[in-house]
C-alpha cells in the first residue's frame, strides 16, 4: 500500500509530496510543528497538542490554516488512509511561500499545511526492553524553545551524537549547567533523596504533552513531583532517570555517558509511571469513537489557560 500525505489541500502521494522552494519552513525555519501519537488507530493526548499547537502558531504569529475540527478531521483522514494502527502523525504549518526576505511578507500569504502518517512498533508493554541509553550534549538552542518550531538544527546535532554513541538521546546542558531536556523529550530524574523531578515550564524548554498527562496521572495517583531547576551533579547522581514524549512515552534511561544509573535497571518509581502510562495510552484508545474526542481533559484546560 503506497504512502499518502496532505500538503495544502491535496492529498497526494508520499513520494510526490513536496512543498515550493521559497516555502518560508524551508527557507528560514519559519514555522511549527505538532507529533501525535496513533495508538490503536486513535490519537493520544489530542486536546493537549492541538492546544500547544495554537500556542506555537500564536507565539510567531501565523493565523490557523483551518479551525481545530477539521484539522483533526484531516488528520483523521491521514491517519486513515495510510491504514495506521500504531504510529505517527506529524503535522507542520509554516507561514506560506513567499519571495525571500527575512521579514514576514508584506502581503499576507495562505499559511502552508504538510500532515504524514507512518507506522510504528508496537505499544511497548515490557519496560526492561524499552529502556535506552543517553549522553549528555551542551544545549546550544535558542531562547524560546517553549515554541515548537521546526527549527531543530541544534537538536538534530545533539541527536546524531547520541545515535553515534549507539544510545538513544541527548541529554542538554545549558551554559549554567543546568539540565533542560531531552533533544527530542522531557527530562524526569528520581534524585539522590528519591524526589520526583523535572525542570520547571519557562522559554527554555518545550511543554511536552506527555509531560502534562503524566502530571494528570500523578496527580490522581496522588503522588507528587517537583518542577524545578537541577543541574548536572544531581543528573549523575540520580537513582532512577527517564524521559517522556509523544514517541518515547515514559522510557527508561538506564546508562549516561556509558555510566549506569541506579544500578543499571528501570528503577521502581519509572516502573510505576510506566505501567500508569500504559494504562492511560489504552484508555484514550478506547474512549468513545471519536479519535479526538476529550482526552486529559483538566491538563488541556490547564495549557489552554497557560496560553
Ligand atoms: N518531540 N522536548 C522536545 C525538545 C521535544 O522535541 C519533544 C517532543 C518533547 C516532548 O513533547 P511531547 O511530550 O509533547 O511529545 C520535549 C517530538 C516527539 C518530535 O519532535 O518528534
Amino acid at each position: 500500500m503506497s504512502r499518502i500525505a496532505y500538503v495544502n489541500r491535496s492529498y497526494v502521494p508520499h513520494r510526490e509530496a513536496a512543498v515550493h522552494v521559497e516555502d518560508r519552513g524551508y527557507q528560514f525555519g519559519d514555522g511549527i510543528y505538532e507529533v501525535l501519537h496513533v495508538h490503536d488507530g486513535r490519537f493520544m493526548d489530542t486536546d493537549l497538542h492541538m492546544a500547544r499547537l495554537a500556542r506555537s502558531l500564536r507565539e510567531i504569529g501565523i493565523a490557523a490554516p483551518m479551525p481545530d475540527q477539521a484539522l483533526l478531521a484531516v488528520l483523521r483522514e491521514v491517519v486513515r488512509r495510510n491504514r495506521v494502527r500504531e504510529g505517527i502523525v506529524y503535522m507542520q504549518i509554516t507561514r506560506g511561500v513567499a519571495p525571500r526576505d527575512h521579514a514576514f511578507p508584506g502581503n499576507p500569504v495562505a499559511p502552508a499545511l504538510v500532515i504524514t502518517a507512518r507506522h510504528g512498533p508496537a505499544f511497548p508493554r515490557d519496560i526492561d526492553r524499552w529502556a535506552g541509553t543517553a549522553v549528555t550534549a551542551p544545549d546550544i538552542r535558542w531562547g524560546r524553545c517553549d515554541i515548537k518550531t521546526v527549527n531543530l538544527l541544534p537538536n538534530c546535532l545533539a541527536k546524531q551524537k547520541a545515535r553515534e554513541a549507539g544510545a538513544y538521546e541527548a541529554i542538554l546542558i545549558d551554559a549554567a549547567g543546568e539540565v533542560t531536556e531531552g533533544s527530542s523529550s522531557t527530562l524526569w530524574i528520581v534524585d539522590a533523596k528519591g524526589a520526583l523531578r523535572t525542570r520547571r515550564l519557562d522559554h527554555h524548554i518545550l511543554p511536552g504533552c506527555t509531560r502534562a498527562a503524566l502530571a494528570e496521572l500523578l496527580a490522581e495517583a496522588q503522588m507528587s513531583f517537583q518542577e524545578d531547576g537541577f543541574g548536572e551533579a544531581d543528573l549523575r547522581a540520580a537513582r532512577e532517570v527517564f524521559v517522556t514524549s509523544a514517541t518515547s512515552f515514559v522510557k527508561p534511561i538506564v546508562e549516561i555517558d556509558g555510566r549506569a544509573v541506579g544500578d543499571g535497571k528501570p528503577g521502581p518509581v519509572t516502573r510505576r509511571l510506566f505501567d500508569l502510562f500504559v494504562r492511560h495510552a489504552d484508555a484514550e484508545a478506547h474512549r468513545g469513537a471519536d479519535p479526538g474526542a476529550v482526552p486529559c481533559a483538566g491538563a488541556a484546560n490547564r495549557m489552554k489557560a497557560e496560553r
